[in-house]
């Protein structure tokens, strides 16, 4: 057997935003230093303050026909959540219309507040249009404050949520700052604040950026994100704004019940790295991304979700607690540590079937023709998970590249699983792609999963495990009363 090398190369996509702006007298190609959301484009025409701003977009915006006037704004009792968005001067202002719907369709009512940067990059009409309510943008607003407008929203909101929120307005929070609207609300406000950070990767990692995280969140300031990525400067790193559903879910976490609500859910993802020496290591073409979704939809559907995740370049979804391993022995531990106790193991990893049988302390050398490695086996994870005394739901993966029903129900009795997923896995299929189908299959059962984008897929493979798993965990037993 050959020695085989893998590298991971980051896919870098630089994209271009053009930005005018008769404040700033700039016009220029900002492929060099914000992060973008590389998803497409859509230009948000900003015609109220003259400006327009090209910038990466992964939706069509829809426009709700808009309300302008605010209702008063009474604080007894109501019911939906009240949200104050605050959205700072940064590229990723412009997710902040996309985080209004996300809020809107969760029943809040959502007033924007905007500081004076943060109308440099999209207009305060397009957050009114969204909201149905008259953006805020100064302190020095004449009408609202005769009745001290900025004590009145402080009270108005139950929660308030700043995104993006800029490395500034990070620093001037931190310092206590009433300096503008939003700062002044923040220091007024019982409510939770929590902040979705947003900039360049340098800017993020700077100490004195830390420095102010780390006060705002001793003071019990949520931190939501950055999430990592690629950078429009070519860079990968921290600091892109977290997705608006993301968010959305974050304020609002799901309350109600799915079919794995409050169950303990597993799931190991990704590849393994098996190691040679210390350079080289023997691994598959797993991204991890099925297992990723796969995770993300348990969480939708009510499971506190346990990741175990081999080395990917993947985001965390959020309000999933991650377990980094690299090889199979470390996953092994990982999994048998987190299902104690667990309901539901799901198996999305392609661990490694072989390891070499010793792991050299220093680089081979390149000495001879040919070299031959002795490999053992690795730990089976799924069916040393299944074999427990009291096993929990155990689903595993099964990667075919022929003849998958066959080799799929076949591991599915000789490993005693619950469950199965079969997909066909080669060239365009399956590894690393962001689409894929899944053949379901259980004792006496099967079912097919179209091809569609792994985010979708997940969700209904999750539908069919919490299906399953409540028939065979807690069937529901009717009591037929006996003729007399
Ligand atoms: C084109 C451009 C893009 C910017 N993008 C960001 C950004 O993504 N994140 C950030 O923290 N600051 C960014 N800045 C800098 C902020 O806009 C600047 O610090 C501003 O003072 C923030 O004010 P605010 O926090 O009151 O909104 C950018 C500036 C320019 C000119």
């Amino acid at each position: 057997m050959g020695c085989k090398l893998n590298y991971t190369l980051p896919r870098r996509q630089a994209l271009g935003s053009c930005f005018y702006s008769p404040r700033l007298q700039l016009v220029g190609v900002l492929t060099w230093f914000w992060p973008v959301d590389t998803a497409g484009a859509a230009k948000i025409a900003a015609s109220q303050h003259n400006h327009w701003c090209s910038v990466p977009y992964g939706e069509v915006l829809e426009v709700d026909s808009g309300r302008v006037d605010n209702p008063p704004m009474s604080t007894s009792s109501h019911s939906p959540s009240r949200i104050v968005l605050g959205v700072t001067g940064g590229i990723a202002a412009y997710k902040a219309a996309e985080l209004v719907r996300r809020l809107r369709a969760r029943h809040a009512e959502v007033q924007v507040v905007m500081t004076e940067a943060a109308c440099q990059f999209v207009t305060p009409l397009t957050f009114q249009a969204l909201s149905g309510r008259a953006v805020r943008t100064s302190l020095w607003d004449a009408a609202s404050e005769a009745a001290m407008g900025h004590i009145e929203l402080a009270r108005w909101a139950d929660q308030v949520l700043i995104a993006p929120a800029s490395a500034d307005i990070l620093a001037r929070l931190a310092s206590g700052r009433a300096d503008d609207l939003l700062t002044t609300l923040c220091l007024a406000t019982k409510a939770p604040v929590s902040v979705a950070p947003a900039m360049n990767h340098q800017m993020w990692a700077h100490p004195a950026t830390q420095s102010n995280v780390n006060v705002l969140r001793a003071r019990g300031v949520r931190v939501l994100g950055p999430a990592s990525g690629d950078q429009a400067c070519g860079e990968d790193g921290p600091g892109r704004m977290w997705e608006a559903l993301d968010l959305a879910a974050a304020l609002f976490p799901a309350v109600a019940a799915g079919p794995l609500t409050g169950k303990k859910v597993v799931i190991s993802a990704g590849p393994t790295r098996e190691p040679l020496d210390p350079v080289r290591f023997i691994s598959n073409r797993s991204s991890g991304k099925m297992g990723f979704a796969v995770a993300a939809a348990a969480r939708d559907a009510g499971a506190e979700v346990t990741l175990i995740a081999g080395p990917v370049t993947l985001c965390t979804p959020p309000g999933i607690q991650r377990v980094n391993v690299e090889t199979a022995e470390q996953m092994y531990r990982a999994v048998h540590e987190a299902v104690v106790g667990a309901h539901v193991y799901i198996g999305a990893a392609a661990v490694a079937d072989y390891q070499p049988a010793a792991c050299a302390h220093q680089k081979m050398k390149k000495t001879s023709e040919h070299l031959e490695l002795h490999l053992q086996r690795a730990p089976d994870i799924l069916s040393s998970v299944a074999a427990l005394e009291q096993p929990p739901f155990t689903v595993g993966f099964a990667a075919e590249t022929n003849d998958v029903e066959r080799y799929a129900r076949d591991k599915l009795t000789r490993k005693r699983l619950d469950m199965i997923a079969a997909n066909e896995v080669g060239v365009d299929r399956a590894f690393d792609r962001d689409d894929n189908a899944l053949l379901v299959l259980w004792a006496g059962g099967r079912r097919e999963l179209a091809l569609q984008s792994k985010d979708q897929l997940a969700r209904e493979f999750i539908a069919v495990v919490g299906e399953r798993y409540q028939l065979t965990r807690h069937p529901v037993v009717t009591l037929v009363p006996q003729a007399s």
